[in-house]
C-alpha cells in the first residue's frame, strides 16, 4: 500500500471555484488524481478549462444537484474514488432577524445539497465502496454569534456524517468530516474588511493567524488515500488551535 498516493484517483469537489474547493482542487490535481470540480455557474468553472480539471456546472439550489455529474463521472470512469462535499455559504445575521428565505437557503446549500450529494453518491458506487469527505466547520462545534443557522447546519453536516458512516460501513464506504477554523478565502471577506474586528478575531486564534486553505490539502489527501484506511465517521479538527487548546 502507497500512503498517502491519490495518484489516477477520480475525485468530485462541490464549490471549486475559489477559496478552499479551488485549493482541493488543484492539489489533488497536482497529486496526480483526476479532478472534478462544481461551480454554481459556467463563469465560476471557466479557469479549470486551461487548468487541468474538469469543471462542471451544478447548483445545490436547483433540481438534481450533483446526481448528473456523478452519472457522468462514473459512466466515463466507471467508478469515482472519491467525492469531497465542500459547497458551502455562510451569513452572518442576527437570529432574531432571520428572514425565512436565508434560512431555507443556508440549509438547502449546506446540508441538504451536502446529504444529497451523499445519497447519489452511494447508490451510484454501493457495489464498489467509496469516500466521502464532508467540509463542516469549527462553527459546528463550538457555538459563534451571528452564525445560528450556519453552525447549526455545519453541526448536522457532522452528525450526518457519523451516522452515514455508520450505516454505510458493510457497503466499504469511508466517511469522514474536516472542521476547518477560519480562513483566508472570500467567505471572511466581511471580517477583513475590518481590521480591528480582526486583530481581535486574530488574537483569540492560538496561531494569531487565519489559516490558509492550502493548510487544508494535506488532511483531506490522508482521507482520500489508503493513508486512513482503517478511519471512519470521524472529524478532523484544522484550527490553528482555536478549539483545541487554551491560550
Ligand atoms: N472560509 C472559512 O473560514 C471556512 C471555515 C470553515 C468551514 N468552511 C467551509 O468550507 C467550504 C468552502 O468554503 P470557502 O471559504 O472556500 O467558501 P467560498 O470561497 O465562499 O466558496 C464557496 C463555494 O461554494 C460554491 N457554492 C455557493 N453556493 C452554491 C450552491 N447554491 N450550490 C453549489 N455550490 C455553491 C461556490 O460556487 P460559485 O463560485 O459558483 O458561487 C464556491 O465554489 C464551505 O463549506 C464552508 O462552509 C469555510
Amino acid at each position: 500500500m502507497e500512503l498517502f498516493n491519490v495518484k489516477n484517483k477520480i475525485v468530485l469537489i462541490t464549490g471549486a471555484t475559489r477559496g478552499i474547493g479551488k485549493s482541493f482542487a488543484e492539489g489533488f490535481r497536482d497529486a496526480g488524481a483526476i479532478v472534478y470540480g462544481t461551480g454554481t455557474k459556467p463563469e465560476s468553472i471557466e479557469w479549470m478549462k486551461s487548468a487541468g480539471i474538469e469543471g462542471r456546472v451544478a447548483d445545490f439550489t436547483k433540481g438534481e444537484g450533483l446526481k448528473t455529474v456523478i452519472d457522468e463521472i462514473r459512466e466515463k470512469h466507471v467508478r469515482l474514488d472519491c467525492l469531497i462535499n465542500n459547497a458551502g455559504l455562510a451569513m452572518n445575521v442576527p437570529a432574531a432577524y432571520f428572514k425565512d428565505e436565508d434560512i431555507y437557503k443556508l440549509i438547502d446549500i449546506n446540508f441538504v445539497g451536502a446529504f444529497k450529494a451523499c445519497q447519489a453518491y452511494y447508490k451510484a458506487q454501493k457495489r464498489d465502496g467509496g469516500v466521502i469527505i464532508n467540509i463542516s466547520s469549527v462553527l459546528g462545534i463550538v457555538g459563534y454569534s451571528l452564525s445560528s443557522v450556519y453552525s447549526g447546519m455545519k453541526g448536522a453536516v457532522i452528525q450526518m456524517t457519523k451516522s452515514l458512516a455508520a450505516e454505510w460501513v458493510g457497503s466499504n464506504f469511508r466517511i469522514n468530516a474536516i472542521c476547518p477554523g477560519f480562513m483566508d478565502t472570500e467567505m471572511t471577506d466581511m471580517l477583513k474588511s475590518k481590521p480591528e474586528l480582526m486583530k481581535k478575531f486574530n488574537d483569540g486564534i492560538p496561531y494569531k493567524r487565519m489559516g490558509k486553505p492550502i493548510e487544508l490539502l494535506g488532511p483531506a489527501i490522508f482521507l482520500a488515500s489508503d493513508a486512513s484506511s482503517y478511519m471512519t465517521g470521524q472529524i478532523l479538527v484544522i484550527d490553528g488551535g482555536l478549539t483545541g487548546i487554551i491560550k
